[in-house]
Formats: structure tokens, C-alpha cells, sequence
């Protein structure tokens, strides 16, 4: 199957209006298909709904906060009130916390703020889309991103997304068995941007931190505030960070989004290395030693 799947069809994307979401937003539109955005970033929307409309994409952009499982309700009804139906959903919106230093020294912030989006945000799509899903006569589709880094390794800079993460997967995976149990027309994907560190916002999440999660630092603890920070970061480690931009993997998503596939993953010889040793070392019962980005 090709992108001819996506014609006529209409999209959710949380989180949209940077990054993964935008990328996949902007290839699904092309593709024919509706496309609605649900993010909090006001700015970044506003030009997400220019540049949708300058490339004739129709589309419907609506504030929504993926933490709030009312929020995601009125993003399901403004769907179907503009374009009558919903047949992908995207449960995409993610943040980093950007947590440093020893786990015992986190900020309550820090983990509250990032377990509510990235968690919480996935649990609430989940709740609030699939008894929708479900009644349509059509194949729908979830697709729940989530991060090799908790999905099937362990990375060790940023315990606090990883363990986000490491739960997404296990609730995706969870949904995918029940539907299949179930017998029910939906479709569900787990999508692992990369097979690099994706260039988007993600580092930067900062900008849409909400007020009550405010820990009194600008920035991330870490120093690293984009993909070019952790870029030069490497260099002075003495190796060169491999990127991927976001369009490769809202292609490699939608690729593979017409034949069902659970797994939207783009490996490389490295990351299945890294699988590998963490499958004998389970095996094994060898003492884990830490992995590192790349
Ligand atoms: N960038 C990477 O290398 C990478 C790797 C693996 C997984 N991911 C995942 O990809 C997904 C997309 O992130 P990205 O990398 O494109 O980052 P991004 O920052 O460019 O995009 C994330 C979007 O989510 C929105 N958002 C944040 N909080 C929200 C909330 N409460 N409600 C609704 N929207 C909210 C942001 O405003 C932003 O538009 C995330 O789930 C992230 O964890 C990214």
C-alpha cells in the first residue's frame, strides 16, 4: 500500500505544531489527508496553521493540553465537527523534563511535569479516543509515540523520560493484545523516532513548561538546550552525534502505517546491538553496564 491510504482520511496529531507531529502532519496533508492539531505551544500553532493552508492542507488547529483528559475530549468533538469522522489518531505530544545529576536529587517538578505529558497524555488519548475508534465500521489507527530509550534500552541521562517512556511502551504494547483479543478494527503502532536523535524541539521543551512546574531554572540542567548543544557536546567527547530529521520519519511512519505494522522503527547496526546485549544480559544475568546515546 502507499500514501493513497491517507486520501480523504482525517488525522489527530498532539502534540502537531513542532517536530515529529509537524513532519507527520505535513505528509499525511499531502497525502490527501485532513489533518487536526492538538498542541499547547500557541505561537508554533499559528504558524503551523499558515503553513497548512499555503500548501492548500486542510486542517483544523486547536489548543489542546494532552494532560487534561477534557482538553483531548474537545479535540475529538472539534474533529468531527469539522470533518465528520477520525480515522488516525496520533498520540505524539512529549516533553523532556531536562532532570540532571543524582535520581535522589530530582526536582518533584521534574518528574510530576514529564510522567502528566508523557504519561498521562498518552493514557488520556488512549481513554478518549479509542471508545470512538472502536465504533467506526473502517480500520482506525493509534499510533502512541514512544523512545527506544525506555522502550528496549536504558539510557542513563535522562532516568525521568526514560521511565515515561519505558511505560508508554508497556500500555501500547497492552493496547495492541486487547484489540487483537478483542477482535476490534483498530490498529495500534508503537512509532520510535529516530533511528538518530531526531532534530526537533524536544530539547527545548522548556519553552512550553507550564507555571506550576516551574523549578526556578532556566533552561535544562544538563546545559543542553538543542540538538546542536548535544552536537557540540559530542565533538568535545571526541565523536560525531548522528541526527535524523523529523520528514524521515514521518516517512518511515507512514510507510508502514497502511500494512498494520506494530513496530514503526527505523533500526540501525548499533541499535540492534544495543537490544542484543540488553536481551543476553537479561539472559545472562550479567551485570548491566550503562548504554550511551547515538
Ligand atoms: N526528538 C527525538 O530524538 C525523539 C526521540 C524519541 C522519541 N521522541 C518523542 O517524539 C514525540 C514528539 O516530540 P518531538 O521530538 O517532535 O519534540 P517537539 O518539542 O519538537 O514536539 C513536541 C510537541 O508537543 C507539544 N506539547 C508539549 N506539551 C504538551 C501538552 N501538555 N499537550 C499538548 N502538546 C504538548 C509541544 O508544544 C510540541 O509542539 C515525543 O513524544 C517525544 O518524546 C523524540
Amino acid at each position: 500500500m502507499s500514501n493513497e491510504y491517507y486520501e480523504g482520511k482525517t488525522a489527530v496529531i498532539t502534540g502537531g505544531a513542532s517536530g515529529v507531529g509537524r513532519s507527520l502532519a505535513f505528509g499525511l496533508g499531502r497525502a490527501g489527508a485532513n489533518v487536526v492539531i492538538g498542541d499547547v505551544d500557541a505561537s508554533a500553532m499559528e504558524s503551523m496553521a499558515k503553513d497548512l493552508s499555503s500548501e492548500g492542507i486542510s486542517n483544523r488547529i486547536e489548543r489542546c493540553d494532552v494532560t487534561d483528559k477534557a482538553s483531548l475530549q474537545s479535540l475529538l468533538d472539534a474533529s468531527l465537527e469539522t470533518f465528520g469522522k477520525v480515522d488516525l489518531v496520533f498520540a505524539n505530544a512529549g516533553i523532556g523534563a531536562g532532570e540532571a545529576g543524582p535520581i535522589w536529587g530530582f526536582s518533584e517538578k521534574d518528574w510530576q511535569w514529564c510522567f502528566n505529558v508523557n504519561l498521562w497524555g498518552a493514557v488520556n488519548s488512549i481513554s478518549v479516543f479509542m471508545p470512538y475508534l472502536i465504533t467506526r465500521p473502517e480500520r482506525t489507527h493509534i499510533i502512541i509515540t514512544g523512545s527506544g530509550n525506555g522502550a528496549y534500552t536504558v539510557l542513563p541521562d535522562v532516568p525521568i523520560y526514560t521511565a515515561t517512556k519505558a511505560a508508554v511502551h508497556t500500555i501500547t504494547e497492552n493496547l495492541h493484545y486487547q484489540v487483537q483479543m478483542g477482535g476490534l478494527p483498530v490498529v495500534v503502532s508503537a512509532l520510535f523516532p529516530g533511528p538518530h536523535v531526531v532534530e526537533t524541539g524536544l530539547f527545548n521543551s522548556g519553552r512550553v513548561r507550564p507555571e506550576e512546574f516551574d523549578k526556578g531554572v532556566t533552561g535544562n540542567e544538563t546545559g543542553i538546550n538543542s540538538v546542536e548543544d548535544m552536537k557540540r557536546m559530542a565533538e568535545e567527547f571526541g565523536f560525531d552525534l548522528k541526527t535524523t530529521h523529523p520528514d524521515e520519519v514521518a516517512e518511515m511512519a507512514l510507510a508502514g502505517i497502511p500494512d498494520g505494522n506494530f513496530w514503526l522503527l527505523a533500526h540501525t547496526e548499533e541499535s540492534m546491538a544495543k537490544v542484543q546485549r540488553r536481551a543476553d544480559m537479561i539472559i545472562n544475568k550479567t551485570t548491566p553496564v550503562p548504554e550511551s546515546v547515538g
